[in-house]
């Protein structure tokens, strides 16, 4: 077991009292934290098209962004900063930082972006729409928030709620790791779940008017034809456990950027790719955005809260598995990591 990420404070503690709610300091979070990429690999993802990036550099009281991926970076020596998002699609150990924050639901959780800044460097004066916690990496940034000061050293961890001002500045070459929360909004869930019907299939019947009689106003829209309209539109139901399956395909998809690659070999240990995503309700489970029923959700369900799973105990799986590995989706390891 990990020591709480929030000092004195439990999970649950931090949870009741900050989540959502308020910001929280956290010194020496993870004490002796050395991040795990460097400048020189972290320029390197950012010429990848299957990875999102952006390089900010200040002029004065002007930021100026510029999108991935890029052909070529000449990393500057001041006021400049270059941000990759989902690094832990890309790097083991940043999968492994993003689940010391397991304690949320993985149907929140977004990823790890990963900022190198040059002195003076970072995005300016912002307010994020979801929740962050700012771990601070290799050298010193100073955090304002709201109308608070604080100088993040490496281990420091600074968690925001959404919609709180914050402004970051290097004060020498540094690195910030945000991880980061995903919470779906309304239209955008209602406008998916109606592409969800669509492909389900909607209710269909032709509209007929044998008895039409010769009208004096063409132009006119037959109340007929409204009421047909109504009696149809009205015949699109759905149950609670449809939204589920809905929302199980949804948040268990893969971003439109990331691939998965063929995996092979055995091993004593089975782990999920960091970019698989297995989410579950009940009996139903998703992985990603993909439906799948299985005659052992206990199993199915550990694997999918723990990550990884010792092979031989997911042996009455074997055909998933083996179809999964194939698919890129896990893979076989010699052994079991730490953590
Ligand atoms: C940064 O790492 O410079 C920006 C992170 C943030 O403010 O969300
Ligand atoms: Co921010």
């Amino acid at each position: 077991m990990q020591a709480s990420l929030f000092g004195t404070l439990s999970p649950r503690e931090f949870m009741r009292r900050h989540w959502q709610k308020r910001p929280l300091f956290v010194r020496r979070a993870v004490p002796g934290f050395a991040g795990v990429i460097d400048k020189r690999a972290l320029a390197a993802l950012a010429l990848r098209d299957d990875v999102e990036s952006r390089i900010v550099e200040r002029r004065g009281r002007r930021w100026q962004t510029a999108h991935g991926p890029f052909e070529k970076i000449r990393i500057k020596r001041t006021n400049w900063t270059l941000l990759v998002s989902g690094v832990n699609l890309q790097v083991r150990a940043a999968d492994e930082l993003l689940r010391r924050f397991s304690f949320v639901p993985q149907a929140r959780l977004d990823d790890v972006m990963v900022s190198y800044a040059a002195p003076g460097g970072g995005v300016g004066p912002h307010v994020d729409s979801y929740d962050v916690f700012l771990l601070q990496g290799p050298g010193r940034r100073r955090w304002r928030v709201l109308d608070k000061k604080y100088v993040c050293e490496p281990g420091d961890l600074l968690y925001l709620p959404p919609g709180v001002e914050h402004d970051g500045v290097a004060l020498e070459e540094c690195y910030t790791y945000s991880i980061g929360f995903r919470a779906p909004r309304g239209a955008e869930l209602a406008a998916a779940f109606l592409d969800w019907l669509h492909e389900r299939g909607l209710p269909d019947a032709r509209y007929r008017d044998p008895g039409l009689a010769p009208v004096l106003h063409p132009a006119r829209l037959p109340q007929e034809m409204i009421r047909f309209a109504f009696r149809i539109l009205r015949r699109i139901r759905f149950s609670k456990g449809d939204v589920a399956d809905f929302l199980g395909r949804y948040l268990s998809a893969p971003k439109p950027q990331v691939v998965f690659r063929r995996s092979a070999g055995t091993g004593a240990w089975v782990e999920l790719d960091p970019k698989t995503q297995i989410l579950y309700a009940g009996a139903r489970f998703f992985i990603n955005g993909e439906p799948v029923s299985v005659p052992q959700p206990r199993l199915l369900r550990e694997l999918a809260d723990r990550r990884a799973l010792d092979a031989a105990r997911l042996a009455p799986l074997a055909e998933l598995v083996a179809e999964w590995q194939r698919a890129g989706y896990l893979h076989y390891t010699k052994k079991r990591r730490d953590g």
